[in-house]
């Protein structure tokens, strides 16, 4: 029988996730289906509980439910409870479970993709919103060292509190951050989306430097300015895109897609 799955959102009709999972489905021959399924803003808890009692396996849930998501779960993964946010729900004999796979994402394409190893790296995240909330924990994990920028630098002091008594993490004014220099930045802010670029100091990429935009789709002011102050490698946010699908698709069928010809299908 035919496994259901579906990402709930809203908007949602632009949505990659089914192209994505479809393709894993024939990879690896697992019979399900997946569907995009736009929920009123005031009826996501109503969408899944028509899941649910309709014997869906599990759903994605992206923008703006995702902290919706957390909140519903009685049961949550330890890197939910981290992003305070849920992309990922299992559901098994009337229970609904929650687990981020964001953060995964973004390490599996920075480290296995891109090829660029994180331990003992110096990381600068900039922005202390839902995103950055999804992927702390999973940078923290791979043992690099952690600066978190934001325009609002109470909130990065709130963020990095709960990681400082375990390492180095550090909260930090875009201003203070002259003079200073990283082997990975990534925009966590959702500036990219106005085209905007965060006030960021000449001279914080060093040598060998990873430029990455969580955002994919156009090149924005955030990676220009990185090529030319450069950075390496410029990367945008699609690998980690098709990595926290695949790394909800393993959870859910317990076997691992391959991701590069899905990056790369998308891509093209
Ligand atoms: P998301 O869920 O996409 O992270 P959010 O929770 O609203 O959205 O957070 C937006 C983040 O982008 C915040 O860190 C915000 O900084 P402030 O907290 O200081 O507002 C950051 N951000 C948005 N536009 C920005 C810009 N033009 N420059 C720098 N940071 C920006």
């Amino acid at each position: 029988m035919t496994d259901k799955y579906a990402v709930i959102g809203h908007p949602i009709s632009h949505s990659k996730s089914p192209l994505i999972h479809q393709a894993f489905a024939t990879q690896t021959h697992q019979d399900i289906s997946y569907q995009a399924i736009e929920a009123p803003l005031d009826g996501f808890i109503s969408t899944i509980e028509r899941l649910v009692s309709e014997g869906y396996k599990g759903c994605n849930v992206t923008v703006p439910f995702k902290f919706e998501a957390f909140k519903l779960c009685k049961q949550l993964t330890g890197r939910a409870q981290a992003a305070r946010a849920v992309n990922t729900l299992f559901f098994r004999d009337g229970e609904v479970l929650g687990d981020n796979t964001d953060g995964a994402g973004l390490l599996n394409d920075i480290e296995q993709n891109l090829q660029c190893k994180l331990l003992f790296k110096k990381v600068l995240l900039m922005g202390a919103g839902g995103a950055a909330h999804g992927v702390i924990w999973q940078l923290f994990n791979a043992g690099a060292t952690i600066t978190v920028a934001n325009r609002n630098v109470e909130k990065a002091r709130q963020m990095v509190a709960e990681f400082a008594p375990y390492g180095t993490v550090f909260a930090s004014s875009y201003e203070a951050l002259a003079g200073k220099s990283f082997d990975v930045v990534v925009n966590a802010t959702s500036s990219s989306l106005a085209d905007a670029l965060p006030p960021l100091p000449d001279g914080l990429f060093a040598a060998k430097s990873l430029a990455y935009d969580m955002m994919y789709g156009k090149q924005t002011p955030f990676l220009t300015f990185a090529a030319a102050q450069g950075a390496a490698q410029c990367a945008d946010g699609l690998g980690m895109l098709v990595e926290q699908a695949a790394e909800a698709f393993f959870k859910w069928r317990e076997v691992r897609p391959a991701t590069a010809a899905v990056i790369a299908q998308l891509r093209a």
